[in-house]
């Protein structure tokens, strides 16, 4: 499976870790920077994975700023993304099984190494679990829609 990385100088760190972790792991990463703790600015990166993942070049996105919050946030305004930001390893679950996100946002600053790894291993595993949530994930797209027209 395909992963897309993300992260500016706030999340490089982390970044960094969950890339060792997910290649020890024998996904195949593809990493969009940053690559160093020079400021640069989140919605680039957020925007450059978003727009991977829309395109069917990766499955999903991870994406690490110092909160998650810009990264979440930006991430969002690509069509056909749905970017959750995640602290913890039931909110990351649930995000996949009820609300089919296909991008995780997480803050370097906000948790620590083992809590982020747990929440992206969690992430990763679940599945959407379709049924009613079909529906309701299928109403943030209709959402997304009208407002651009
Ligand atoms: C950078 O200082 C910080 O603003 C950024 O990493 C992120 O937390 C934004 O949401």
């Amino acid at each position: 499976m395909r992963v897309a990385l993300g992260a500016d100088h706030g999340g490089f760190r982390l970044k960094e870790i969950i890339k060792k972790h997910l290649e020890s792991q024998g996904f195949e990463v593809e990493d969009y920077g940053t690559n160093s703790l020079e400021p640069v600015d989140y919605p680039d990166y957020a925007v450059r994975v978003g727009k991977t993942v829309a395109a069917g070049e990766a499955v999903f996105g991870i994406l690490v700023c110092g909160t998650g919050n810009g990264m979440a946030m930006a991430a969002n305004k690509v069509p056909g993304i749905r970017a959750a930001l995640c602290v913890d390893g039931y909110t990351a679950g649930m995000a996949r099984r009820h609300n089919d996100a296909n991008v995780l946002a997480l803050g370097e600053r906000v948790i620590g190494e083992g809590v982020a790894l747990e929440v992206v291993d969690i992430f990763l595993a679940s599945c959407f679990e379709q049924g009613r949530h079909r529906a309701r994930v299928g109403k943030i797209e209709l959402a997304a829609m009208s407002s651009n027209n």
